[in-house]
């Protein structure tokens, strides 16, 4: 979900339906906004996107007060009545809220049970408690003594009816910013949805809450002690942010691939020229026995193939694991082990709650994020940097190739520090898969035509492959999956014949990545037992490995890079399938590209 909120000297309508279409990537199921003014509050709600909720706001109301927010559903089916804002029974307090309160149901059973509700959410519990509380008390102690009741997560934006000139603002594990300008103060769940109006922010810890005013912003923690932070300068392009002329944020950014793979070079760039990480984490990769790589989603896959990169570069053993299983089914650890956690945003809570159970443990961390300042950044040991831009479109794109970018300057500049011998000039290496990328982005009807030749009328879709490809196959098939909801999936090319091939019928697709010398024959041994079977083969080699009748030849790159270039036709194919089936690309049904609940 996104939060919204502005307090100033402007209509705060505009303002906060602008940013709730910039934060609509975390989340889009229904929207709402309240405004306050000298008539009182002005609730507007929608179930769908922001554009419905912009049709439905009565563009008469003028106000220099409101909330907003964009849903991700949780507690309760997508409806206007779950939209938030949520209010309390008399109408005094209106809350938008990011997160989940486990307790919810205790909290009502020994506070509420006199109290009817008019959500399923576990927020509408949260508003009902502070109207509750303010009967005895100022509304800064209802609000504190509320949060330091609730289990869980929230970013939280709150308007009271008799302090029109403040907006209460709370944070615990969702993330949530407050923006200075020079008259207005605002409130956002991340910065790109208020970059247009500020460039200042103040970061929130956890369990702060913050009495937000036009002209002044008072942090406190739950014990009201008072809380000095200065605000920093959000370094980010206003451009960025937007299309141009694209049609869709997934397209742009598959097309930025080979600029990223540019910035990620020179941001790692030493003087002499070579690629170079923190000698601190260079030192800590030398002392491990074992990494272990947490990630979600895109993020795990482009871990797959920072395992491949770090055994065989740095020769250190590595796991991978699910986020989301890890937290809950821990193998044993190794003697010095180090956690590395990949994620784009920096916020998925899967892999905070992860981060969060490691620290304690005293094991040392390391994310690999785009987004500096992130939750997943400032609480692990190190982190190193994407430089991939924002990443708007729901399914990950560049930042997959960036993340295995960073890995593959990680691995060989570790290997320095185990005595591993330099296998990979990343330099040079890097360099020709930013010209590839180019030539590849350069071929986009190529990859429309795939798309159409075998995805136009498709109903599932395999993808194989071995050793690295089977990776990039299940990167690919999970693009597909997302924005064109063709059942896909990926598999080891020489697994399919232990069950998977009684799936094959007279025409269904089957995408063979075709890229790594060793298994050349074997995948080719797979594609041809899938022929056989009716399916309608589709291979995407790489020059020296080519045989006739392969679909399309990727150019040349060292081998162990080959996945930053054969996700591209992947990522291509996904998009042209989706854009034909007129499905929604950049927001596909159902998810959000920032999951802040486990
Ligand atoms: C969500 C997104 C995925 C993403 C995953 C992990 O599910 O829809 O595209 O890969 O989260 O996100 P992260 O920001 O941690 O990389």
């Amino acid at each position: 979900c996104g939060i919204t909120g502005y307090i100033g000297t402007n209509d705060a309508k505009e303002i906060l339906l602008k940013g709730l279409e910039k934060l609509e990537y975390r989340g889009y199921d229904s929207a709402g906004i309240a405004l306050e003014n000298r008539d009182g509050i002005h609730i507007f709600k929608e179930k769908g996107r922001i554009a419905d909720l912009r049709s439905a706001v009565d563009s008469n109301v003028v106000a220099q007060a409101g909330i907003g927010h964009t849903r991700w559903a949780t507690h309760g089916a997508p409806s206007k009545a779950n939209a938030h804002p949520h209010q309390s029974g008399a109408g005094r307090f209106t809350l938008v809220h990011n997160g989940v309160i486990e307790n919810e149901s205790e909290l009502r059973a020994e506070f509420l049970q006199d109290v009817s509700f008019k959500s399923d959410t576990d927020t509408e519990v949260i508003v009902q408690l502070i109207e509750k509380f303010s009967k005895d008390m100022g509304t800064e102690e209802a609000f504190m003594k509320t949060l330091r009741l609730l289990k869980g997560s929230y970013a939280i934006a709150m308007l009271d009816t008799q302090t029109p000139d403040t907006i209460f603002v709370a944070k615990n594990k969702s993330p949530l910013l407050v923006g200075v300008g020079e008259d207005f103060h605002v409130v956002a769940s991340d910065a790109m949805a208020m970059i247009q109006i500020t460039d200042q922010f103040i970061e929130l810890m956890d369990k702060e809450i913050v009495i937000v005013k036009k002209d002044r912003a008072d942090i406190y923690n739950l014990q009201g002690e008072v809380i000095i932070r200065k605000p920093y300068r959000a370094e980010l392009d206003v451009t960025d942010i937007e299309k141009g002329t694209y049609p869709h944020f997934m397209l742009k950014e598959i097309d930025e691939q080979p600029l990223v793979m540019r910035k990620i070079i020179q941001a790692y760039q030493n003087e002499d020229g070579n690629l170079e990480i923190d000698s601190d984490i260079k030192q800590a990769m030398g002392a491990t026995d074992r990494i272990y790589i947490i990630a979600c989603g895109t993020s795990y896959h482009a871990g797959l193939v920072g395992k491949q990169l770090i055994e065989k570069l740095a020769k250190i053993p590595v796991e991978v694991h699910l986020a989301s299983e890890f937290g809950y089914n821990m193998p044993l650890l190794s003697a010095k082990p180090i956690f590395i956690f990949i994620s784009q945003s920096g916020e998925t809570a899967d892999s905070r709650a992860v981060l969060v159970k490691v620290k304690e443990m005293g094991h040392c961390a390391i994310t690999i994020t785009n987004v500096p300042g992130s939750t997943l950044s400032r609480e692990a040991d190190y982190t190193m940097l994407l430089h991939a831009g924002p990443e708007i479109a729901v399914a990950s794109t560049k930042a997959y190739t960036a993340q295995v970018a960073v890995l593959a300057i990680l691995a060989s500049d570790a290997g320095a520090a185990t005595g591993a011998k330099a296998e990979l000039d990343v330099v040079k290496e890097l360099g020709i898969v930013a010209s590839a990328m180019e030539t590849l982005c350069n071929s986009k009807e190529e990859f429309e035509k795939i798309a159409t030749e075998y995805l136009a009328v498709a109903f599932d879709c395999f993808f194989i492959g071995r050793s690295v490809d089977y990776y990039v196959g299940l990167e690919g098939a999970l693009k597909l999956k997302e924005i064109s909801y063709i059942q896909a999936e990926g598999f080891a090319g020489g697994e399919l014949k232990h069950g998977t091939i009684a799936l094959i019928e007279r025409h269904t697709p089957v995408i063979a990545l075709a890229t790594q010398f060793g298994v050349n024959g074997a995948i080719r041994a797979n594609v041809r037992e899938v022929a056989a079977r009716g399916a309608s083969t589709c291979i995407i080699s790489m020059k020296g490995l080519e045989t006739e009748g392969d679909r399309f030849v990727l150019p040349a790159v060292h081998e162990l890079l080959t996945p930053l270039v054969s996700v591209i036709p992947l990522q291509l194919i996904s998009y042209y399938a989706a854009l034909h089936r007129g499905c929604d690309v950049d927001k596909p049904r159902n998810l959000a590209k920032s999951v802040t609940v486990e």
